[in-house]
């Protein structure tokens, strides 16, 4: 009777999977690593789940399961190089939002220009659902568009300026931490001025520059694409890679989904000479790296001396994510290498901080496995993550132009705290309690949208025009009545008054005038 019905039950299983099974397009126009290492673990997991996935991406799979299929654009764009200086400045700012205007032109015409893509929309074969990143261009709704299937998007890391709106989730610089600035939900006047001018400028540049020359190479090919604003306003569901204990509560409408956490993997051992060098730090390892985009080399020779510096006053050891060999520190303290296990070494019990640039995959990894971290920002999302990992209590945050010895010791001594320490686990552990994974959650939402296709999940927010959405015109009808009723209140006494003042006045004339008379 047993074995029968787990026949009967697998079977079921297999069958309703079969049933179940949609045809998912993706497209991932942008070429950041960074970013795929988040979209691809999904993608896959997509495809684990019976679905029959096709990717448009600069990163084919080399061992794709039978039904994942790539559309290679890869070798079409060159790759991005860790190159970025390291210092966080108005000029480094204003060198990124070029790059992403750049970037997005540039990757759109690309995707455009490829063969498989052009038969892809010429074939147009039945999509249940079409994935699409959302980032710096929208040239990839306009693909979508053309296949006539519901859209999700998704993001490898927290909103773009010009997100907010096409949501309907409201943006307001006194609370809303700014993607590219410091100052997090408390703001000084000073850093809400300075965003205000910044988030007009980002959403100025995407507007007339990048969605116009996006629309433009859409053009080219096709003569019925709507405007990009308002198809990335069809979007249906947008999963976005943050969550609330980091981040801090969000006013996010129900179609805006928070899936982080899942692209961290399990930690395995060390293994080697980092092995052997972990195990025999008596007082624990502190890790420093500034991520693939960063590089460490380009750091100030004498900032690296205030770090090394801060080395020799602590009884742990230093890992470091160093791309040269030049460092002239004992190796019983320091170990360097360009490239490290960086989950294998968060996840090690002996690792008590990370010394990092806040990117959004390191914060997740680190409170994934409660280290606490010192979050350096350098650039793009770093400042707005550095200011949620002091507001959660992951860490502490130490802006590069107040790297010195003395305030590094200083964040390094608070984060290496036993009641910090202590915080930073329950941090952790409020952050991995939740009704459904992370990637659950991004798996549920997708087939969510291919399943009920009809409906619209925006937020009527995303839809009143901008007048009727800060009540300008209420407010001028309110303005009118209580003018009208001023008026007409201060008309009422003028009469009253002046009638009596009329009859005082004329009485006295009277009066002179019969005196004179
Ligand atoms: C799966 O996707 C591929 C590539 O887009 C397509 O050729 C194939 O027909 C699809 N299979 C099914 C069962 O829809």
């Amino acid at each position: 009777m047993k074995p029968s019905l787990l026949i009967a039950t697998l079977s079921l299983l297999v069958l309703t999977d079969y049933a179940c099974s949609l045809n998912i397009l993706g497209i991932f126009p942008y070429h950041g690593k960074s970013h795929f290492i988040v979209f691809r673990i999904y993608l896959r997991e997509l495809a684990k789940r019976g679905h029959n996935v096709t990717v448009i991406s600069h990163f084919p799979e080399q061992d794709p399961p039978a039904n994942y299929h790539d559309i290679s654009l890869a070798g079409s764009i060159k790759a991005i190089e860790g190159e970025a200086p390291f210092q966080s400045s108005y000029l480094t700012l204003f060198i990124v939002s070029l790059y992403l205007a750049h970037a997005a032109v540039e990757t759109c015409d690309v995707m455009l220009a490829n063969d498989q893509v052009q038969r892809l929309i010429k074939e147009k074969p039945k999509f249940d659902v079409i994935v699409v990143e959302h980032f710096n261009s929208d040239c990839a709704l306009g693909v979508a568009h053309k296949l006539q299937a519901p859209v999700v998007g998704i993001m490898s890391h927290i909103l773009m300026p010009y997100h907010y709106q096409r949501f309907g989730i409201p943006y307001n610089p006194a609370y809303v931490p700014f993607h590219f600035l410091e100052g997090g939900t408390k703001p000084t006047l000073y850093q809400r001025v300075e965003r205000t001018i910044v988030d007009f400028y980002f959403r100025q540049l995407n507007h007339y520059y990048t969605q116009r020359t996006n629309q433009n190479s859409l053009a080219k090919y096709f003569d019925d694409i709507p405007p990009l604003e308002d198809l990335a306003r069809e979007i249906k569901f947008l999963l976005i890679y943050q969550h609330f204990i980091l981040t801090g509560s969000r006013l996010f409408p129900s179609n805006v989904i928070e899936i982080a956490g899942f692209h961290v993997v399990d930690a395995k051992p060390l293994t080697g000479d980092l092995k052997k060098f972990v195990d025999e730090a008596e007082h624990g390892v502190i890790f420093i790296s500034f991520g693939s985009v960063v590089r460490a080399s380009t750091m100030p020779a004498d900032k690296v001396q205030e770090v090394i510096k801060v080395m020799q006053q602590l009884p742990q050891r230093f890992i470091w994510k160093w791309e040269d060999k030049t460092l002239l520190v004992d190796k019983k303290k320091l170990y360097t290498a360009s490239w490290l296990p960086q989950v294998d070494i968060l996840g090690h019990p002996k690792t008590l901080a990370f010394l990092s640039h806040a990117g959004n995959g390191g914060t997740t990894e680190a409170i994934h496995y409660g280290v606490p971290v010192v979050a350096m920002p350098v650039a793009g999302d770093q400042p707005a993550n550095a200011a949620a990992i002091e507001e959660s209590g992951l860490g502490v945050q130490l802006q590069v132009r107040d790297l010195t010895a003395e305030n590094l010791l200083n964040a390094f001594k608070k984060v290496l705290d036993p009641k910090f320490q202590q915080r930073v686990k329950e941090v952790s552990r409020a952050y991995h309690d939740r009704p459904m994974s992370p990637m659950d959650t991004a798996i549920y939402w997708t087939e969510y949208a291919a399943k009920h296709s009809n409906f619209n999940f925006r937020t009527p927010a995303a839809d009143v025009p901008f007048y009727q959405f800060i009540n300008l015109d209420v407010a001028l009808v309110l303005i009118a009545m209580f003018s009208i009723y001023v008026v007409l209140v201060s008309a009422l006494i003028k009469k009253c008054c002046c009638s009596k003042k009329v009859v005082k006045t004329t009485g006295k004339t009277e009066k002179k005038k019969s005196k004179r008379a």
